[in-house]
């Protein structure tokens, strides 16, 4: 019995229900095991109407492309109903394709589509919250008593205001909702893991209330997978549950979750915004990723400071300079990998919309010894839009619809990874046909901004690059998502970084150094390698000797 169980007695016997492991892969759908994500911001992939929107019917143009790459997954960032306050995260009604993105019946042919070409396709599903303008908030910000008064958080007590705001035009009721991120979007009431008695308006989860959007969520679940939909990213899946310091009910509440879509959907994945992996899938999600509110992440690419639009400071691993500790990342990586291991896949995103993308301040050679690990790494590769072709980060860009957060950490430009992604040469970048006015945000004004058809063109380009990587992924079993880990050389601001893949006998060796310096290092278990793709690194005797900013991907002959 985990603790809470007796508040919970449902989402405890869901908890037994999750499939054991098979023998060393991780359960859920055999598809996972060779998944390679690309996340599509919809607003800025392809406009197909020329109202300078990207839509649905642009990503569906645009498979055969995603395809190219290397990638058979995609997730979508929301595409429902909405204001916009917060690019979508903010959603109006949970049920309807925003229409500036088209329709339920665009969404459907985009899966019929990606079907065809043998790609999935997740959504984003915003679980902690709702716009202000969901109906479902406007019920229950009404004076008098309904079915969705407690559907929100509504503290009476002044005290009790943390970060709460009365939303524009002011609710009815005298009582202040609590937002789970901006103001405007109240968190939805899944209840309090140990509800303060002297606190009524904490409910607990076997609320009448909370157990309604409990199960509101998964009537959400299923009506887009119904659809065609094959998963989802949850957005903020640690916010559900409050008061809950050990995660032991969020987790119970995910895992019911999870024992559903098993039974029912045993194709789809659940996928979390977490950063948290050995909590979260234990906690029933087949993937959980490592971003830039985790330590782990800002070890290897860079601290938080790097979003306020100031100059990085020299303290990851993929710097020049070479500061960062890589014996602490990978400390910390084992013990989520070695608790994860067979029970889901670890994903390091090469970025995604709230992160700088890696191209920010280092030129190609740099960010190709990133993807070199980052596509070599055990777990699901994301690949964000554009990352791929080595797209700009653009903290200049305006803000819109959300995008710059203000907070300790200073100023958070999202938008500058936000921009529409660069299909060609010709107007806006063949984004759309709208006047550049109209279009979401301004395209990179750069004359040496890259594009999809003049990389096509060139061999030696980094979207070739980030083909013949996945490609080696996909041909060789030591790399596949499951395939072994186990680190050979990493030391406390040394480099480079070496580490095997390993899969039955077959070993492949990786080593990077994204250092500005030159480095040797001898290994102990390997005497003969021969490369498979390298940037300024040779195998020799047993002895990796790494140029500056290099990386050496070799299969161990024995
Ligand atoms: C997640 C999203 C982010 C959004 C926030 C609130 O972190 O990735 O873009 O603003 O949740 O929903
Ligand atoms: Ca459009």
């Amino acid at each position: 019995m985990i603790r809470g169980c007796p508040l919970i007695p449902i989402l405890c016997f869901a908890s037994e229900t999750v499939a054991p492991p098979r023998a060393g892969i991780p359960p859920g759908p055999s598809w996972l095991e060779k998944a390679v994500f690309y996340q599509v911001y919809p607003q800025s992939y392809y406009d197909s109407n020329g109202d300078g929107i990207g839509d649905l019917p642009g990503i569906t143009a645009k498979l055969d492309y995603i395809s190219s790459v290397g990638c058979n997954a995609i997730w979508i960032n929301p595409i429902f109903v909405s204001p916009f306050g917060d690019a979508g995260y903010d959603v109006a009604d949970f049920y309807k394709v925003a229409p500036r993105y088209g329709t339920n019946e665009d969404l459907k042919n985009l899966c019929v589509e990606a079907h065809k070409r043998g790609i999935h396709v997740c959504l984003d599903l915003v679980a902690g919250h709702t716009s202000i303008m969901n109906e479902w908030f406007q019920q229950s910000a009404l004076d008098h008593a309904n079915s969705y008064s407690n559907w929100y958080i509504w503290t009476p007590a002044v005290e009790h205001l943390t970060g709460s705001q009365p939303f524009p035009g002011e609710h009815l009721r005298s009582e202040r909702y609590l937002p789970n991120f901006f103001p405007f979007q109240p968190a939805l009431n899944y209840g309090y893991a140990q509800p303060d008695p002297k606190e009524p308006w904490q409910l607990p989860t076997t609320d009448p209330a909370c157990i309604a959007v409990r199960e509101e969520l998964k009537k959400i679940m299923k009506f887009w997978l119904d659809l065609g939909a094959d998963g989802f990213r949850v957005d903020l899946a640690a916010s559900l549950i409050r008061n809950d310091p050990d995660h032991h009910v969020i987790g119970a509440l995910w895992r019911y979750y999870r024992a559903w879509s098993d039974l029912e959907y045993p194709e789809a994945v659940l996928i979390s915004e977490w950063s948290d992996p050995a909590v979260a899938i234990p906690a029933g999600f087949h993937i959980d990723s490592l971003l830039q509110f985790g330590e782990l992440y800002r070890i290897l690419l860079g601290p938080e400071s790097r979003l306020d639009g100031k100059a990085r400071e020299p303290h990851a691993f993929f710097e020049r300079a070479g500061g960062g500790d890589i014996r602490a990342f990978v400390d910390d990586y084992l013990r989520h990998y070695t608790i994860t291991k067979t029970r889901g896949y670890i994903s390091i995103p090469t970025g995604n919309h709230d992160t700088p993308r890696p191209t920010w301040g280092r030129n190609e050679q740099d960010v190709r010894a990133i993807f070199a690990m980052l596509l070599t790494m055990p777990g699901i590769p994301f690949i964000y839009y554009g990352d791929e072709i080595g797209m700009k980060f653009l903290p200049e860009v305006p803000n819109k619809e959300g995008g710059t957060l203000r907070g300790t950490i200073g100023e958070v430009r999202r938008c500058g990874s936000r921009t529409p992604m660069q299909w060609s040469k010709e107007k806006n970048a063949g984004f759309s046909t709208a006047p550049a006015e109209k279009l979401y945000l301004p395209i990179d004004p750069s004359e040496s901004r890259p594009d999809v058809a003049s990389e096509e063109k060139d061999p030696a380009s980094f979207l070739n690059f980030t083909r013949a990587l996945l490609k080696l992924r996909r041909e060789q079993p030591a790399l596949a998502n499951a395939a072994d880990f186990e680190p050979l050389y990493a030391e406390k601001n040394g480099y480079p970084l070496v580490y095997l893949r390993i899969a039955g006998s077959e070993r492949i060796v990786i080593s990077v150094n994204p250092a500005e310096r030159p480095y040797v290092v001898a290994l102990k278990d390997v005497i003969k390698a021969k490369p498979l793709l390298v940037q300024d690194a040779a195998f020799l005797e047993g002895r990796f000797e790494m140029g500056p900013v290099s990386f050496g991907i070799f299969k161990v002959e024995s």
